[in-house]
């Protein structure tokens, strides 16, 4: 009877180090494989000589599909994601048409039927307030906005498969408002901070404000970002918390604007950020300050359209959503302190890369509870086969 107890105590410390063994083995088993080819191409086929707004076409292409990352600096800075399942999808070109600004269809990915998923975002409109009071809410003294589509853009500058691409407004008296926008063909981490983890299905788009100079002492400024889609555009921000920072510092939350199908879990096509911009074109955790973002509220679609080129060119019924992010919290010092305000967001397609324990970490959280935890199996399993063995010996002795 009391060896049957002490065998099922047994099996009950066997189970949970199968468990503790379990989890070890999914805390270290991470990153994600995937990898995929890239070739970068300017201006797709013949495109007519002409002054501004430069097409980038990035292909990525994978085992059995391809991404292709389209940006366009024709009216309002936009990125596009085409997902299609074919590894030998293409895209062309209308460049009268797609110049002309007119209709849709003027730029295709093909075969069309190949097409899984496709979103773009648009940077429509920059926003600058005199935060009299200190507050951080835009609610009066709000300054004309920036039309990012009036902006004058340079010619994009290629190193690799990422892209510079910088303007300035009428109305800058100096500085400038860069974009820099890099794919990649695997996993990895960012750089430099926010430390955005990504994967081959997602890019890195940073933005830049430097050295514009404020219309007012207490000046700060708001982004206005459109998100476009199909039939499922991005539609809902989520907030994640985590208890670990060592990647950004000070910050446990990354953002994720995200769309689904009719609400379910599955998520098509994401924007992911940690809310944090940077005060100086070194990001340090001494000049970061967090940022905010309202809630998407549906847009005119037909607006999006006519501010950007790409966004006319391949949606016929662009269906859009927009929110604004704010840069600083009441106390935190006016964009004039340093002249500098940076932002860095991923946009991919398939579910948001989510950041894990470092081995730095684990290994400490391995130490710290797996000690404890050793000692406790050691000694129960310990107990238990003596337990056995003096139980087994007990049993025979009275025959004998
Ligand atoms: C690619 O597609 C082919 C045919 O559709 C399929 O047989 C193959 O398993 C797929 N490969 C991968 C890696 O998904
Ligand atoms: C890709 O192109 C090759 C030839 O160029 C063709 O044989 C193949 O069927 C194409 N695959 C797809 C999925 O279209
Ligand atoms: C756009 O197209 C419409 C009709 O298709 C035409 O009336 C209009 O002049 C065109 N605008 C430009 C700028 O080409
Ligand atoms: C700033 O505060 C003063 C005094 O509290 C108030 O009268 C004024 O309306 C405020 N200004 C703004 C823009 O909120
Ligand atoms: C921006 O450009 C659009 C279209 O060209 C024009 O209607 C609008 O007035 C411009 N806005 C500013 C502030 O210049
Ligand atoms: C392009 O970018 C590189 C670094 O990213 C810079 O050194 C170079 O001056 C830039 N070229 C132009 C024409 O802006
Ligand atoms: C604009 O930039 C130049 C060069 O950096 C500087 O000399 C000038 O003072 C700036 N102008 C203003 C109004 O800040
Ligand atoms: C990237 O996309 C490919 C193809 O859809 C998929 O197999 C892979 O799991 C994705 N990777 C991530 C990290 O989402
Ligand atoms: C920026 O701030 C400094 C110090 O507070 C001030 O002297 C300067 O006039 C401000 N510049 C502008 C453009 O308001
Ligand atoms: C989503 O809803 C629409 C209509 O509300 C329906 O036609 C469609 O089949 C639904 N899709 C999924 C995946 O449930
Ligand atoms: C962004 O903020 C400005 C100023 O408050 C507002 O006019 C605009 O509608 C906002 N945009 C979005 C997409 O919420």
């Amino acid at each position: 009877m009391a060896a049957a107890v002490q065998l099922r105590l047994c099996g009950v410390f066997l189970i949970f180090l199968f468990c503790l063994v379990g989890l070890c083995q999914s805390l270290f088993s991470r990153g994600d494989a995937y990898k995929r080819q890239l070739s970068v191409e300017l201006n797709p086929g013949s495109r007519p000589a002409l002054t501004d707004g430069d097409l980038l076409h990035v292909r990525a292409v994978g085992n059995n599909d391809t991404l292709h990352f389209l940006f366009c600096s024709l009216g309002a800075p936009t990125l596009l994601l085409v997902h299609t399942s074919s590894s030998n999808s293409t895209v062309t070109v209308d460049w009268l048409q797609f110049l002309a600004r007119n209709t849709s269809g003027t730029l295709k990915v093909e075969p069309e039927s190949s097409i899984l998923y496709s979103t773009a975002v648009v940077f429509s409109r920059l926003w600058e307030y005199n935060d009299v009071n200190d507050t951080a809410h835009p609610t009066s003294e709000l300054f004309p906005p920036y039309e990012l589509q009036n902006f004058t853009w340079s010619h994009l500058n290629l190193s690799g498969s990422s892209a510079l691409l910088c303007g300035v407004a009428a109305t800058f008296v100096n500085g400038t408002l860069c974009f820099q926008l890099s794919v990649f063909a695997s996993e990895g981490r960012g750089q430099s901070l926010p430390h955005l983890l990504h994967s081959a299905n997602s890019s890195q788009l940073s933005w830049w404000l430097d050295g514009v100079l404020p219309q007012a002492t207490r000046s700060r400024f708001l982004l206005e970002l459109q998100a476009v889609g199909g039939a499922y555009p991005l539609s809902r921000v989520d907030v994640h918390r985590s208890i670990d920072d060592e990647f950004t510092p000070s910050i446990f939350k990354v953002s994720q604007w995200v769309s689904s199908m009719n609400g379910s879990s599955e998520v098509l096509g994401f924007v992911q950020w940690k809310p944090v911009a940077y005060r100086q074109s070194n990001p340090a955790l001494e000049n970061a300050t967090p940022c905010r973002h309202t809630e998407p509220q549906r847009q005119s679609g037909e607006a999006v359209a006519a501010a950007s080129g790409l966004i006319r060119a391949f949606y016929s019924e662009p269906q859009t959503f927009g929110l604004n992010m704010s840069f600083g919290l009441a106390g935190d010092p006016f964009y004039n302190s340093t002249k500098f305000l940076g932002w860095t967001m991923l946009v991919g397609v398939g579910s948001p890369p989510v950041d894990s324990f470092s081995p730095m970490v684990l290994a400490i959280m391995a130490v710290g509870l797996g000690t404890p935890m050793i000692l406790l199996l050691v000694g129960g399993l310990w107990v238990c086969i003596r337990k056995m063995t003096v139980d087994s010996t007990i049993a025979y002795e009275p025959i004998n």
